[in-house]
């Protein structure tokens, strides 16, 4: 007999009906969404051309064939056989927040599992498992891990795109009727295809992300009657995953929820591990990169770390350099030995220099690299991937170790333990600075997604093995930004763009699905780097001081005057960061005329960073609404306000004088409605306004 299995986390439900044979239904989903009381009495089938078997068009995972006509969501076969699946005898099982759906294909020899979790932080997460229970190879062609439901009617489609040094870059389209497709084929997360998707369809909202560091694929399906499926999955390479009596795949997790405030809480509470149990404050961090690239100098590199204790930094980041003969990034990755010619006695004094004044030590690895010019590609040549009689593609002069190979893994693990065990290092930043081009393991077949799943099982055989040390996930900047990676790692480095005006859009866009204080942001030289801009420090430095600050500087450099300045910017948010990072307390604005508005606020205090990025085109800004926690009566004012003020401001009123000095309050409701009249800014100001309930 068909039954239904109905879950709620928070606001949103998600009901499934169970049939006799084929694939479950999906019957709802969304805020407020409910079973059909006439499923399954009135059946919604495909019936196109005229079958006469009803076959519910709105399936999770839907498979192929059987008169089901959408995009399938798993494909395989065994040598050309076995490739319609029709599951019957389904079953449900309750496993604390978990259910697991579970059915067999007798003919096709595949029993299969779909686990739904409902998180009470409003978030489903969803993932399929595949077992192979006959003879013979089972190749999975596609596995999606889940499958949503959306409602007909226009939609909008928020997606990303970039590149390096142009991460979370926001762009909105509308779905068009028929299939949406993207597919990541880079073996990393990557900076132009998040596996992320946001959908508004009228006033329902919702945001999907899969928690996985390889290929991905997101596809948008619309139904005969307009209403559209969702799925995401990992995305394999040809004959990548064969299974034999007996095997399994695991997909990855889909997650779904309604908008990036639910995904922020669900990242906080479930799918972040913190050294203790707990986060701590965010260490304000130093990173030697662009301060010092791979020219490391003891005596200076200490002399900067006095200088960044007396700033008020709190953790000192060993960037890229030390190891090796690395000299620039044509060699050595893949020797994990300290350079004796950059650090004669090794890096025990640096090390201990740093804790001495207080700070924690970080170091960078690149553990899934090597340089053909290294010690280690030398002796171990086959342990790269590589596909014989194919181009062995180099990307920045580096090659990528097979670490699926057990002895690679190994290997990389007693280096990394060996760095680890002899030094108080309480921080790993774990870099992966290529595309994956060739992914050919021992046997020549394609290894991508188990390449993915070593890299993760190496980084949580770090972890456990050293679980007072906090990793940091990077992939030149944020192309390794993914739950999956998340799982095992508490900060991400966003971009290595540290331009602070490219980092507006930059870091808006990763806010989407992160919360603010696992976003690396640095406050870097002048010019950038990257852009060759010169910004004003207060800008640079406000556009960086809500998320997890840094500096990315050489601070010897820095005039006095500028260090005290940046000691002051970096009390301000050790003051504030209680806030700022407070669960549930962050919000960012879509930008108007290039004013970008964020920050976080609960009912008794705020704090408002307001950034003009490019020139505003219109002379009155449009009044800064915001919608505060508690009571509309309560009263507020600008108790504070630093950074470009008055300087930044084009013109200023009488009245906007006593707004901005605290003397005029305002109700939360008009500051919801009417909003904050504030004057017009001058481009690449910024400003930090803080309110508190007056009286
Ligand atoms: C990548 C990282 C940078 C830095 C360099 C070092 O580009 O994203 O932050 O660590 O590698 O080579």
């Amino acid at each position: 007999m068909p039954s239904t299995v109905t879950l709620s986390a928070g606001p949103l439900s998600f009901s499934v009906g169970l049939p006799d044979r084929g694939m479950p239904e999906i019957l709802a989903f969304g805020r407020g969404a409910a079973v059909p009381d006439f499923w399954p009495d009135v059946p919604r089938s495909s019936r196109i051309n005229g079958m006469d078997a009803d076959v519910p068009s709105a399936a999770l995972l839907p498979v192929a064939g059987l008169g089901a006509f959408g995009w399938p969501a798993i494909v395989g076969h065994r040598d050309g056989r076995d490739f319609l699946l029709d599951f019957s005898g389904w079953t449900v099982r309750h496993d604390g927040a978990t259910a697991v759906l579970a059915a067999s294909d007798a003919v096709a020899g595949i029993d299969i599992e779909i686990s739904i979790l409902a998180s009470k932080t409003g978030v489903f997460g969803l993932s399929t498992r595949l077992m192979s229970m006959k003879d013979g190879v089972y190749t999975l062609d596609r596995c999606m891990a889940g499958s949503f439901l959306l409602p007909a009617g226009e939609a909008t489609a928020t997606r990303f795109t970039g590149m390096w040094g142009r991460e979370f870059q926001i762009r909105r389209h509308h779905l068009a009727p028929g299939i949406t497709l993207q597919e990541n084929r880079r073996g990393r997360t990557s900076h132009d295809r998040q596996p992320y998707l946001g959908v508004t369809v009228g006033d329902a909202r919702f945001a999907f992300h899969l928690g996985w560091s390889g290929n991905h694929l997101v596809a948008v399906d619309t139904l005969d009657d307009g209403r559209r499926l969702v799925h995401l999955g990992a995305l394999f390479e040809p004959g990548e995953i064969r299974l034999s009596r007996g095997d399994s795949y695991q997909s990855p997790v889909v997650y779904a929820a309604e908008d990036a405030a639910a995904l922020q809480a669900f990242v906080r509470s479930e799918i972040l591990t913190w050294p203790g149990g707990a986060m701590s404050p965010r260490p304000v961090t130093l990173n030697t990169w662009e301060g010092n690239y791979f020219d490391h100098r003891l005596d200076s590199l200490k002399a900067q770390a006095d200088a960044a204790a007396a700033l008020g930094i709190e953790r000192f980041v060993l960037d890229d350099g030390w190891f090796g003969r690395r000299d620039d990034d044509t060699t050595s990755l893949g020797d994990w030995i300290v350079d004796r010619r950059k650090y004669p006695d090794g890096l025990k004094p640096l090390v201990d220099h740093v804790t001495a004044l207080g700070m924690q030590f970080g170091i960078w690895f690149e553990p899934e690299m090597v340089n053909e010019e290294s010690d280690l590609y030398r002796a171990h040549p086959d342990w790269a991937l590589k596909v014989d009689g194919r181009p062995f593609l180099r990307s920045r002069n580096q090659q990528v170790l097979d670490l699926t190979r057990p002895e690679v893994s190994d290997h990389l693990f007693e280096k990394i333990s060996a760095m680890l065990s002899s030094h108080a290092i309480s921080y790993i930043k774990w870099d992966m600075n290529r595309d994956l081009t060739h992914v050919g393991g021992v046997d020549g077949r394609a290894v991508t997604t188990a390449q993915t799943r070593a890299v993760h099982a190496l980084m949580a055989r770090v972890r456990a093995a050293f679980p007072h040390v906090e990793i940091e996930s990077c992939a030149s900047g944020g192309g390794r930004t993914d739950y999956g990676a998340l799982a095992n790692t508490q900060r991400v480095w966003t971009s290595d763009c540290t331009d602070a005006l490219d980092r507006l859009e930059i870091q808006r866009g990763a806010s989407l699905f992160l919360p603010p204080e696992i976003m690396g942001a640095h406050v870097s030289a002048n010019p950038s780097h990257q852009s060759g801009r010169t910004l004003s420090l207060t800008f640079r430095a406000l556009v960086a001081l809500a998320y997890h600050l840094g500096v990315e500087l050489n601070p010897l450099d820095m005039s006095p005057a500028e260090r005290t300045e940046l000691a002051g910017f970096i009390a301000l948010h050790k003051r504030l960061r209680p806030l700022l990072h407070a669960p549930g307390a962050n919000f960012n604005l879509d930008p108007r005329d290039g004013r970008y508005v964020w920050g976080a606020m609960t009912s008794d205090q705020a704090a408002v960073f307001v950034a003009q990025g490019p020139t505003m085109v219109c002379e009155q800004p449009e009044p800064l609404v915001l919608r505060l926690p508690g009571s509309p009566e309560r009263m507020w004012r600008i108790a504070a306000i630093h950074g470009d003020s008055p300087s930044g401001f084009i013109r200023m009123s009488d009245g906007q004088k006593r707004l901005l000095s605290g003397e005029l309050t305002f109700s939360a409701a008009a500051l919801a409605s009417a909003g904050l009249p504030l004057p017009m800014q001058r481009p690449e100001t910024a400003l930090l306004l803080e309110l508190t309930p007056a009286g």
